[in-house]
């Protein structure tokens, strides 16, 4: 299931907007008793589609949130409406706002974690500076913790990087599993690093070697995973919630098709997981569309999205 795109709804809007004219004035106009005036209606016709195209330049590039509940009798009654924050595709901050815009709605949010998958940098645009602003930043708002994804394993400072991250307060979760607790009670956050490969075929090896080396219990279990596109590989191993990126939306969104173009060679074009709530086989995994971009398409009809996860708790007592 897609979210809602602000952007691509709009798109839809002005081409029936559009269309309505158009059929208004070749089939309707001409028979109609009463003339009407011609500059008047252009006049109309003019401003609506600056109005639109105003509203749709607009939601393209401000940060939206999604929220999304998720219910499970695995989620201890402690943990009732705890709120996960997820920043997905960072990418050094190239959206709208960037990082201020990021850190304000993040506030926003009052969030009991943040989990971030992924591409926080580029290893072609090596700017650390955004990085620490955002770390430095949402540490203060609640415990951090990080998976790498593709672009941050690439770049040949990853390492220092991490470190850095670490000594800002970051918790590295890569191929690392951490309990959160609240009141007694404990879910399991568990994350995979990125398989640092251009091949499909090595980086499923790599996943589902490290998916094999974790245990997940009979709890509540989190996992943290960078490449949403990996999900048949992941369903029905344990994890209630997988949280994930490396998409972009499919960098051009279309009202009703959704995602156009992957990051990976398989299903390429119109590929799946570009963006929602996907459930199969007990796992539910959320995919951001997340913020920057890196890849040569532009994001088009695609907001800066982060997601927001709220659990709610149908343990019976
Ligand atoms: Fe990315």
């Amino acid at each position: 299931m897609r979210g809602i795109n602000p952007a691509s709804t709009l798109l839809l809007l002005t081409f029936i907007w559009n269309l309505a004219v158009f059929i208004f004035s070749k089939a309707v106009k001409p028979k109609l008793k009463k003339k009407i005036n011609s500059g008047i209606t252009a006049l109309i016709i003019l401003l609506s589609n600056l109005c639109l195209v105003f509203a749709l330049v607009y939601f393209s590039t401000v940060i939206g949130v999604s929220h999304y509940m998720l219910e499970s009798r695995r989620i201890p009654a402690e943990f009732d409406g705890f709120k996960i924050l997820q920043i997905s595709d960072f990418h050094t901050g190239t959206f709208h706002g960037g990082t201020k815009a990021l850190i304000q709605k993040s506030v926003k949010e009052k969030p009991d974690i943040i989990a971030i998958t992924g591409d926080l940098i580029d290893e072609d645009r090596i700017n650390t500076q955004p990085v620490k602003e955002l770390a430095a930043a949402l540490v203060k708002v609640a415990p951090v913790y990080f998976v790498s994804g593709n672009h941050d394993v690439w770049y040949n400072g990853f390492e220092d990087f991490e470190k850095m991250l670490e000594n800002l307060g970051v918790q590295l979760l890569d191929n690392r599993q951490f309990l959160l607790q609240r009141g007694g009670a404990g879910i399991m956050l568990f994350g995979i690093r990125d398989p640092n490969s251009w091949n499909d075929l090595m980086a499923e090896a790599y996943l589902k070697e490290k998916l094999g080396a974790f245990k997940p219990g009979e709890g509540f279990n989190i996992l943290l995973y960078h490449r949403a596109n990996m999900f048949e590989l992941i369903k029905g191993k344990g994890f209630q919630l997988v949280l994930s990126g490396h998409m972009h939306g499919g960098q051009v969104q279309l009202p009703f098709i959704g995602g156009l173009v992957s990051p990976q060679q398989k299903q390429r074009w119109f590929p799946d997981f570009t963006d929602g709530r996907w459930n199969a086989e007990g796992t539910t995994m959320i995919v951001s569309r997340g913020l920057g971009n890196n890849a040569p398409v532009p994001r088009m009809f695609n907001p800066p999205e982060l997601v927001a996860v709220t659990l709610k708790s149908t343990e019976e007592h």
